[in-house]
């Protein structure tokens, strides 16, 4: 559920016009609604009441100060994956002991400000990278609390692009060499060894994926206590899926009980690391249609925003519904659009084919479910600028990254001296 609703004709976000928004702000630019996201964090957090869980929402998703100060003032932790991203989740109070750190490639500089900050983990990739944080704590007195990010080898069923658990994918340790590494890992000076990581892919629509992966690290915690080694984390990533168009998804509920019935009787303390079912519907592209042009076997609308605002449907051919901002009087008046932005390529588009109420120039139209990876992946391709995050709380809205335009982008740049 999200609270992003027509009232009389017009979409609002809680309780203020989304027209208003455009008056005072430019199209386009992304919205969210704080009290859409406090219910998927209160959601989830109902779906794992029963076991002990620490919630670390993954800053990739939506990295704005202010949505991560949302979630950590419920309670959240927050998983990272730079030290850009750890600034940010440091900026909007998360606590450092509430902040987890993945990702592959981790550079020196990175993992020694981490071990500095002294965060709850690192979820360690690679035998090289442990090596090497190793020598970095070892070096600062700091005996580093890390988990071992497994591969599982697990089929997420999911875009290729985002999915992570097969052994052909450059995330984790094989699982079959993980015991091995852990058991290194407990002989090293620079770090302490609690547990196990997996994350096996992102917007995942079937939990069978997840019962295989979660499956193969129950064997594995087995393996490492019949060693005599200590576990006592299991950070299970993130990965469930939200309803981009009418097909279901499992609910976080389903999910929660999924990791009951599986691991429950583990005695560990888990981490998640939810990202998209957090931020997804919870925020808006709102764009302004500028043409619309007829070419021989279709029509375009042209809007305003494109691409480099919001990848994921040139990137993934992902599906994101759009929706007038004024509701339309005449459902009837269906028309087939190609929706398309001004950048110079034909893959600039959001959506062939579809069916909308008939569009005009200046007409405003919102993409739903772009709060998760929206704008943390904008660019300024074709020298555009950066736009704007609204947040709405209740009949208030505030900028929350106000738009950079180009004049500053170009200030960012220098000419060489023999050129000046
Ligand atoms: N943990 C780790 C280690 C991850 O790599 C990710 C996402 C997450 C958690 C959060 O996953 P979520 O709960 O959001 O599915 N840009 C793509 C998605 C990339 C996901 C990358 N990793 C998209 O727009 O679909």
């Amino acid at each position: 559920m999200d609270h992003f609703q027509y009232k009389n004709g017009a979409l609002f976000a809680e309780d203020v016009a989304l027209s208003e928004i455009a008056k005072e702000v430019g199209t386009p630019f992304y919205v969210y609604s704080q009290a859409t996201l406090e219910r998927h964090y209160e959601v989830f957090a109902e779906a794992v009441k029963d076991i002990d869980a620490t919630i670390c929402f993954a800053v990739k998703a939506n990295s704005n100060i202010a949505v991560i100060k949302t979630l950590a003032d419920l309670g959240a932790g927050a998983d990272v994956v730079s030290v850009g991203e750890l600034k940010r989740a440091l900026k909007a109070g998360v606590p450092a002991d509430r902040i987890v750190y993945s990702g592959v490639g981790k550079s020196r500089s990175e993992l020694e400000f981490a071990v500095q900050t002294g965060i709850r983990q690192i979820n360690v990739e690679s035998e090289e990278e442990l090596e090497l944080l190793s020598e970095v704590a070892a070096a600062h007195d700091v005996r580093m609390p890390i988990v071992l990010r497994v591969n599982p080898d697990v089929d997420a069923k999911t875009h290729a692009k985002i999915s992570t658990g097969k052994s052909d994918n450059k995330f984790g340790i094989d699982w079959t060499r993980a015991v091995e590494v852990y058991q290194r890992a407990s002989n090293m000076a620079g770090v302490a060894p609690k547990g196990l990581a997996c994350h096996i892919g992102s917007q995942l629509t079937d939990l069978e994926p997840f019962r295989a992966a979660f499956r193969r690290m129950k064997e594995m915690v087995g393996e490492l206590r019949g060693l005599g080694l200590d576990v006592s984390r299991v950070d299970l990533g993130g990965g469930l899926g939200i309803p981009y168009d009418e097909r279901e998804t499992p609910l976080p509920i389903e999910y929660g009980k999924l990791v009951v019935e599986e691991l429950g009787d583990l005695n560990v303390e888990f981490e998640f690391e939810p990202g998209r079912m957090i931020a997804g519907n919870a925020g808006l592209l709102v764009s302004e249609v500028i043409y619309v042009k007829k070419a021989p076997s279709k029509t375009f609308a042209i809007i305003d925003s494109a691409m480099n605002d919001l990848m994921r449907p040139s990137l993934y051919d992902a599906y994101h519904a759009i929706v007038p901002l004024v509701e339309a009087e005449h459902v009837d008046d269906m028309q087939s659009y190609d929706i398309v932005g001004p950048i110079c390529e034909t893959g600039d588009t959001f959506a062939k084919d579809r069916q909308l109420t008939r569009l005009e120039s200046g007409d405003l139209i919102a993409f739903r479910t772009s709060g998760a990876y929206g704008a943390t992946m904008s660019n300024t391709y074709n020298s555009r600028a950066l736009i704007p995050e609204v947040m709405v709380k209740g009949d208030k809205f505030a900028v929350i990254r106000r738009r950079i335009e180009i004049e500053e982008q170009m200030d960012m740049e220098s000419l060489p001296d023999w050129q000046s």
